[in-house]
């Protein structure tokens, strides 16, 4: 499960479009029903208008219709493996607030819940 979700962020890496960092990163998010939905980072000439790779995956997936998110794995060139960027961890709290993150680098892996990488996270709640 966790072996196919990582190959799937693997395969994603492979088609970042990142030709100003030449940083690659991919990802995978695994929703309740083991779909796997894929992203990656996709960089433009405006810089500050760059998607990271979760985002990506996570649009997909909710494009698809999928809700309820279980895991999503990140694969970057990083060692230690990189974790996702504040924005990122933003919405996922919203969109995956139950999932765990298992960023993979060359050489290891590291795994965090999404609520221990966001503690106090603005929600909806603080709408009201
Ligand atoms: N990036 C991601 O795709 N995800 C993250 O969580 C952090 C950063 C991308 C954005 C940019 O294309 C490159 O990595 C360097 O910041």
């Amino acid at each position: 499960m966790v072996d196919s979700l990582v190959a799937a962020a693997r395969e994603a890496q492979e088609r970042a479009y990142a030709p100003y960092s030449r940083y690659r990163v991919g990802a995978a998010v695994e929703a309740e029903d083991g779909t796997i939905y894929t992203g990656c980072n996709v960089e433009n000439a405006s810089y500050g208008l760059t998607l990271c790779a979760e985002r990506v995956a996570l649009g997909t997936a909710m494009t698809a219709g999928a809700r309820g998110f279980l895991r999503i794995a990140v694969v970057s060139s990083s060692e230690p493996p990189a974790s996702p960027c504040g924005g990122c961890r933003q919405v996922l709290a919203e969109l995956a607030p139950n999932a765990e993150v298992i960023a993979v680098g060359p050489l290891s892996e590291a795994r965090w819940m999404v609520a221990d990488l966001l503690p106090h996270a603005f929600s909806s709640d603080h709408l009201a």
